[in-house]
């Protein structure tokens, strides 16, 4: 009997999700439903490219021909509201319903909400190429925009809208930005490009007060100062997408809970990507929630091998990156499992750092500089990590010795 795959979420890992069914041969119904009216479309250049052209362009994952060449059925400007889990039905919020064997769901995250009264039509978020094109219409020279949170989108953000020449300040409540995952050292380097370009950070400032009326917005923060924007874009964060998935009972851990293999406590239904927390094998199975575009690629074509019966466990170490301005943000790992730490200094003032577990195993790494200056060792370190190798920290260390030879000790 053929069997019917169903996809819920038309992102990256969805995207992706459904192409992969195909590369294996499935031949049975693959729907993908998605809230949003595109293709199923790329987003990290939301914040980077699409945020500094003339306007804002969809990098399509997959064109319309690719989609009906692949008889992949893409239902879009929909939403999935009910999972009747006997039945193997999804109900869609066109009153349709969708039958399936298998069913994934790539629902990812949402902005999460400044909790706060005050905000109202200039106050925004950046997820969707649609609130892509909202902010960029704000962008250009003489506009003050204000920015909430010193994370990735907020600082994308920020180099993004300097290149347009809006006057650009960012609040972020940590004393540091990028306190989430990235060195200090690391931070430190992009927080004075940023300074460098004009941009003003107040970092270590909560917020006590948004009043968005008339004109412009104000806000006032907890030590007395006040910033006076035409745009406050808020980043302070995301959240995983779960409803769906708690209110057919199924298990909510961070994200929706699934094992190794991207299951969920329902045999038949699988999460990935951005909404869903799993065992991270390389850490002694530490239960994590990845926000990345790499991990919702992976998970997206892991969970099709898994519908289709493959049985195989996740093994990827994490991979994160960040383009602001010229400079280049990698890291692979997750540098919070390191007690130590180690600089590589490479070319053109880039570097590396290798944060070490206790036992001396390289747990993460975090490299920053010009373009790809990072790019190949991080590579290297990334695959280090996965041997779950112990390379000696003087080696490490050494711009004589190469990573790869490291590789093959
Ligand atoms: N006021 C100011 N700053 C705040 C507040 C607040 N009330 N609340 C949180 N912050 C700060 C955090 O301290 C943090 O530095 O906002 C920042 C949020 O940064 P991230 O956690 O990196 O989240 P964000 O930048 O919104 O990115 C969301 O998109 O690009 C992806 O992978 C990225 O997963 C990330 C997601």
């Amino acid at each position: 009997m053929t069997k019917a795959m169903v996809i819920i979420g038309a992102g990256e890992c969805g995207g992706r999700a459904a192409l992969v069914l195909r590369d294996l041969g499935f031949e049975g119904p693959v729907t993908l439903v998605g809230d949003e009216p595109h293709l199923p479309y790329e987003r990290p250049p939301l914040s980077k490219e699409a945020m500094t052209g003339e306007a804002p362009a969809i990098k399509a994952i997959a064109s319309d021909e690719i989609l009906a060449e692949r008889s992949i059925r893409h239902i879009h400007s929909v939403q999935a509201v009910a999972i009747d889990r006997a039945a193997h039905v999804v109900r869609l919020s066109d009153g349709s319903a969708l039958p399936y064997d298998k069913l994934l769901l790539a629902t990812g995250s949402l902005p999460r909400k400044l909790p706060m009264p005050g905000l109202g039509a200039r106050c925004v978020y950046l997820r969707t190429f649609n609130d892509a094109k909202a902010i960029h219409a704000h962008l250009r020279a003489g506009n003050r925009v204000a920015i909430v949170g010193g994370g990735f989108i907020g600082l994308e953000l920020a180099a993004s809208a300097r290149k347009l020449g809006a006057d650009v300040t960012v609040v972020e409540a940590q004393p540091r930005i990028l306190m989430r995952g990235v060195p200090a050292e690391i931070a430190e380097i992009i927080h004075k490009q940023h300074e460098a370009e004009g941009v003003t950070i107040l970092a270590g400032q909560g917020i006590s007060a948004i009043a968005d009326e008339g004109a412009e917005v104000r806000i006032t923060l907890a030590g007395g100062l006040e910033v006076v924007a035409d745009l406050a874009i808020i980043g302070i964060g995301a959240v995983p997408v779960t409803a769906l998935a708690a209110e057919a009972g199924l298990a909510i851990d961070n994200g929706i809970a699934v094992d190794a293999e991207l299951r969920t406590c329902d045999p038949d239904i699988f999460a990935a990507g951005d909404c869903c927390s799993f065992p991270l094998a390389v850490y002694g199975g530490r239960r994590v929630r990845l926000e990345a575009w790499r991990n919702a690629q992976e998970q997206g074509a892991l969970a099709a091998r898994n519908m289709l019966g493959a049985g195989e466990a996740h093994a990827a170490v994490p991979w994160f990156w960040s383009d602001q301005y010229g400079l280049t943000l990698q890291i692979a790992g997750l540098s919070d499992e390191g007690h130590s730490v180690v600089r590589r200094d490479l070319e053109d003032g880039a570097f590396i750092l290798f944060h070490l577990a206790g036992d001396g195993r390289l747990v993460a790494a975090s490299g920053i500089g010009p373009g790809n200056a990072v790019a190949r060792d991080i590579r290297l370190a990334e695959m280090l990590i996965a041997k779950r190798a112990k390379p000696a920290p003087e080696a490490l260390g050494s711009q004589t010795v190469k990573l790869k030879s490291l590789l093959a000790a």
